[in-house]
């Protein structure tokens, strides 16, 4: 399928760019470049041999959507462009309800108008909030989020839901992911965050790599079985592959669906120390501090509606995960633009 992928040149829509060229689509990446770099694109063509087309802009303005909806006739959306900072998304919410909401409306706006009607939207697990019972499922009830960003993820599904209603036509995959880490095991694309990073995993790498002097553990008085907590943490690879399954599905027939994309399997914050430091032999000075605030005690996902469905499941454990975050973030210093 001729598939748009916005926010492409990013995280997780690099690698998927990736799976949707191993699996014979046709990628055009649409990127702002406000948070990745132009050479990333290059880096998807050494990997799978075929270079996809970057177009430079930004999804809130509509005329540069109108011209690249009506350059090529696109199957499929995969729309991953966002604003993704939870603390960044308190101190400047309407920079967060601007691009990640407006530029959500525009996006979708314009495929009404140029009739597209398949999209797979980058959701999050933050839209349960702090759940009464661990692991949820998608009818686990959503909660009213504790920040800005989780409010934009909650009312971008709504705003595609109510589409959907509107539209019966239309094939609505809302795919909520619980915690990404991880890079490609060609060493060549990953997460490379500008500022000191704000998730776990990039933080205990820069601290191995010495770019950080320590890690701060955010609290030990859970009630977990180490008193840290627990997330269930997903290589970004099963992660890109959860969307290739879904984008098979939206192209059986019209519907909305939601999936859990996650591995089913919770993991401390000192577990996924230890699995890091095994993995790297690298040790990783770490300092346990107060809880931060917004944070769950324990967030993992029951994934067995995308295995039924999609015939989608997580197959790298967590040693892969740090394996191949190791790999990238030592070959990262090393390449260059
Ligand atoms: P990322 O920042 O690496 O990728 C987002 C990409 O969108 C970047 O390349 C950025 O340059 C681009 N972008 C931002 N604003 C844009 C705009 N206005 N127009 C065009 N391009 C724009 O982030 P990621 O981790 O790859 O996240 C991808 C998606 O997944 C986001 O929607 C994010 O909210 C969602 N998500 C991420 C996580 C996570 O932990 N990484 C978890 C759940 C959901
Ligand atoms: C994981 C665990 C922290 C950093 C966030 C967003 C979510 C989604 C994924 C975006 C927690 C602990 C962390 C550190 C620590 N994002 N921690 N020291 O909070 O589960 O989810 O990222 O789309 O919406 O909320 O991920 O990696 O920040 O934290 O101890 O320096 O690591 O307390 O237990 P989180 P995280």
């Amino acid at each position: 399928m001729k598939t748009l992928v916005t926010g492409g040149a990013g995280y997780i829509g690099s690698h998927t760019a990736v799976e949707l060229i191993l699996e014979g689509h046709e990628v055009v990446i649409v990127d702002d470049l406000s948070n990745a770099k132009a050479s990333v694109v290059d880096r998807i063509g050494q990997i799978t041999g075929v270079t996809p087309e970057l177009i430079v802009g930004d999804i809130r303005d509509r005329s540069f959507l109108d011209t690249v909806m009506g350059s090529t006739a696109f199957d499929a959306v995969m729309h991953f462009a966002a604003l993704k900072a939870v603390g960044e998304s308190v101190r400047e919410p309407l920079k967060y309800w601007d691009v990640n909401v407006s530029g959500s409306l525009r996006l979708i706006e314009a495929m009404v108008d140029h009739g597209i009607e398949r999209i797979v939207f980058s959701s999050s697990a933050t839209v349960y909030g702090d759940p009464e019972v661990v692991p949820v499922s998608e009818d686990t009830p959503v909660r009213p989020p504790s920040n800005p960003y989780g409010w934009t993820k909650l009312v971008i599904e709504q705003m595609l839901t109510d589409t959907s209603v509107a539209h019966p036509s239309w094939a609505v995959a809302l795919l909520r992911y619980f915690n990404p880490i991880g890079a490609h095991d060609s060493g060549l694309i990953g997460e490379d965050p500008n500022d000191e990073p704000n998730n776990l995993m990039p933080y205990i790498a820069q601290v191995a790599s010495e770019k950080l002097p320590e890690l701060s553990v955010f609290g030990d008085d859970y009630p977990t079985r180490d008193g840290t907590g627990i997330r269930d943490y997903i290589h970004v690879v099963d992660l890109a592959k959860g969307h290739t399954a879904a984008l098979a599905r939206l192209a059986e027939g019209p519907g909305r669906w939601v999936y859990n994309l996650g591995t089913g399997r919770g993991t401390t914050v000192l577990e996924l120390i230890d699995a890091f430091e095994a993995a790297s032999g690298v040790k990783v000075p770490y300092r346990i501090v107060g809880r931060r605030p917004g944070d769950v005690a324990e967030l993992w996902a029951d994934p067995s509606r995308a295995e039924r469905e999609l015939g989608w499941k997580a197959t790298r454990d967590i040693e892969q995960m740090c394996v191949d975050t190791w790999r990238w973030q030592q070959h990262a210093t090393g390449l260059e633009g």
